[in-house]
């Protein structure tokens, strides 16, 4: 089996080539920013399932009037610990950055902050919002529903979407906070996407059924009709049903309205001032001997050490400043076609006429 070509790109030539997209498809400096960075700042994570590999999707997205990349989120209310934003189908990262921060205030005010956003597109790698929850010396989560994607368990029909939810909490380093970010399907959709452009033919076994509801390995097969399947059966099941009434219900965006619309995130994030429940010293200082534990023991048989929630991410960001982000060939290419279209270089320079 052969894959395809990767090329490396530095996060700035990523960055800039992205920037310049989103600006030239409608995009004020400030929104071409959030959603550039996200995108590559996913990348850096290790997750090239969220990362650029996304743009070509978001710009058909604005090409099709389903993201309105001058939107900003409104609010439409603020009552004591809660708030609930309008993102307006502006660009899921500008409401997802601003819930996450408008969290943080509200928590800061009152031990804990909880805001729904709806109308809210894509999100992209939700452990960025809780990641800033940590910057600010917060834990926190945030849960995000989505279009059916998901068989529901011992169904035979898709019910969920891959429905994440994320979890962070800041220790000593601020650069290793502990970091919970799953969907609750047994891998992300866009996973799948992401081996597709690779040229990988079979992945791994029970991710995911085929549309006559057999197992099958194939990305092809995926795409072609199948689905997702709940991680872990009933857990999974479970878990993306609460996500569908905490991220989806609560913010107004539940089914049927959300079947119609399948390219947003239903978000909810919460997060916790953790000096409002326990000495924040103490908290981090036990993030750090739960790291320690898990840094020190020896690991099992097939494992080269024991990693905590987040370590991977964080080990992915050095080893990517040294290497570069690896981008499938065809996945460049659609980029550089796009930025073509734009009358772009793939440098993300205009061409001189
Ligand atoms: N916006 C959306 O609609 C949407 C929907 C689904 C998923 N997503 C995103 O997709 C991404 C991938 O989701 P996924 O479920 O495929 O992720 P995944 O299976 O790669 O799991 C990632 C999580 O597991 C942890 N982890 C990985 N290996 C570990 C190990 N050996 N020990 C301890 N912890 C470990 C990571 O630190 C991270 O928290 C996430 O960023 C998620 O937010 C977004």
């Amino acid at each position: 089996m052969s894959l395809n070509p990767v090329i490396h790109r530095t996060p700035a030539e990523l960055l800039r080539l992205a920037r310049a997209i989103l600006s030239a498809t409608g995009s004020p400096p400030e929104q071409a920013d959030d959603v550039a960075e996200a995108l590559v700042g996913s990348n850096m994570a290790g997750h090239d399932s969220h990362g650029i590999q996304l743009l070509a999707g978001y710009i058909d997205g604005v090409r099709a009037g389903r993201v309105f990349p001058a939107e900003k989120p409104t609010l439409i209310k603020r009552e004591k610990a809660m708030a609930i934003l309008d993102g307006h189908w502006g660009w899921g990262q500008t409401s997802g950055r601003a819930g996450a921060k408008l969290a943080i205030e509200l928590a800061a005010e009152n031990g804990v902050g909880a805001v729904v956003v709806r109308n809210c597109h894509h999100i992209g790698r939700v452990g960025e919002y809780v990641e800033l929850m940590a910057k600010a010396g917060m834990t926190g989560i945030a849960l995000a529903n989505v279009g059916p994607s998901v068989l529901a368990h011992g169904g035979t029909a898709k019910r969920l979407g891959t429905n994440p939810i994320a979890w962070a909490a800041p220790g000593g380093d601020p650069s290793r906070p502990l970091v919970l970010d799953i969907a609750t399907s047994t891998i992300a959709g866009n996973k799948v996407a992401l081996a597709r452009a690779r040229g990988v033919e079979e992945m791994a076994p029970g991710l995911f059924v085929d549309k006559h509801g057999e197992p099958t390995q194939s990305p092809t097969a995926y795409f072609d009709g199948g689905t997702l399947l709940p991680f872990y059966g009933h857990k999974g099941f479970g878990l993306g049903t609460m996500v569908e009434f905490l991220g989806g219900a609560l913010s107004g965006s539940l089914p049927p309205e959300q079947l119609a619309i399948q390219y947003g995130n239903g978000t909810i994030f919460v997060a916790f001032n953790i000096g409002a429940f326990v000495p924040p010293e103490t908290f981090r200082s036990q993030v750090d001997q739960f790291r320690n534990v898990m840094e020190t023991m020896p690991p099992a048989k097939g494992f080269e050490r024991v990693l905590a929630p987040g370590d991977p991410e964080a080990d992915a960001r050095l080893a990517r400043a040294k290497s570069g982000i690896p981008v499938p060939e065809p996945t460049w290419n659609g980029l550089v076609e796009i930025a073509a279209s734009l009358g772009l270089t793939p440098d993300g320079v205009a061409k001189q006429l």
